[in-house]
């Protein structure tokens, strides 16, 4: 693993943007796995900085999302269908139809799911799959667990996430109790991985999953098998893996 430390969200979002403009420049038809949250959102307007300026082109990515809160619709402003078009895809020269995120409204959700992980095997493996955490460790909406569930599944949030991401939303219980997701199956499959982290709420997570053991209890734990993962985060977000150990640049 490649730890980035840098001084706050904003340095920790260009460094970040840094690694998946190289892969956009490397490879013009990489299939990018993305995420959302606040986390990665300095990350996309770094990108769409780059694309307005001319220095990267969309248009024959693909891109795959994590995940989608069971029940909301994509026009529905808490949505993450939403959320990628308003903070990415509605202002870089995508192809909208290459973008997937899994349907919260599929009649028959576990069917959906069924075709989105068809869908991420079609495509093969992400060339780099972005990830935040949730304070509980949590990546996608893979939450804590006594075993880790590989291909793309229904889950239902925990309370932690329903408080954490209550914020967006008017109060907690419009937060839906379900979402599907992408499992860790075709998080590990992807090439390279790229984690971003930020400010203090995150740093147990972060030392749990890097400086601890592997266990589903921290589904970002499993990451620690992978082969190629960048873990760019701000110092208050990184202090628990600096205290252990864990040798950091930037
Ligand atoms: C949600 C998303 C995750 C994201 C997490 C952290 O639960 N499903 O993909 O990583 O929130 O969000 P934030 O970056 O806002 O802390």
């Amino acid at each position: 693993m490649r730890v980035i430390c840098t001084n706050n969200y904003e340095a920790m979002s260009r460094a970040a943007a840094a690694v998946m403009a190289a892969q956009i420049i490397a490879k013009p038809d990489s299939v990018l796995g993305l995420a959302t949250g606040s986390s990665p959102i300095g990350l996309y307007q770094d990108l769409i900085a780059g694309c307005k300026a001319g220095d990267l082109d969309f248009s024959r990515i693909t891109t795959v999302n994590l995940d989608e809160y069971a029940g909301l619709p994509g026009t529905h402003d808490q949505s993450y269908r939403y959320f990628m078009d308003h903070n990415l895809f509605d202002h870089v020269n995508i192809d909208i139809a290459r973008t997937n995120v899994p349907s919260g409204v599929a009649p028959d959700p576990q069917a959906e799911c069924e075709r989105y992980e068809a869908l991420l095997r079609k495509l093969g493996p992400a060339d780099i799959q972005l990830l935040g955490m949730g304070r509980n460790g949590h990546i996608g909406f893979n939450e804590p667990d006594d075993h880790f569930t590989a291909p793309t599944h229904v889950v239902e949030l925990t309370a932690s996430t329903i408080e954490a991401n209550a914020r967006f939303f008017a109060s907690a219980d419009q937060v839906p109790k379900k979402a599907l997701t992408m499992g860790v199956g075709a998080i590990m499959r992807a090439k390279r991985v790229l984690v971003v982290v930020s400010g203090p709420d995150k740093a147990q997570a972060v030392r749990d999953a890097f400086a601890g053991p592997i266990t589903p209890q921290v589904p970002a734990s499993i990451l620690q098998l992978h082969p190629d993962v960048v873990l760019a985060g701000d110092k208050a977000a990184l202090e628990g893996l600096i205290e252990a150990g864990v040798s950091v640049c930037g």
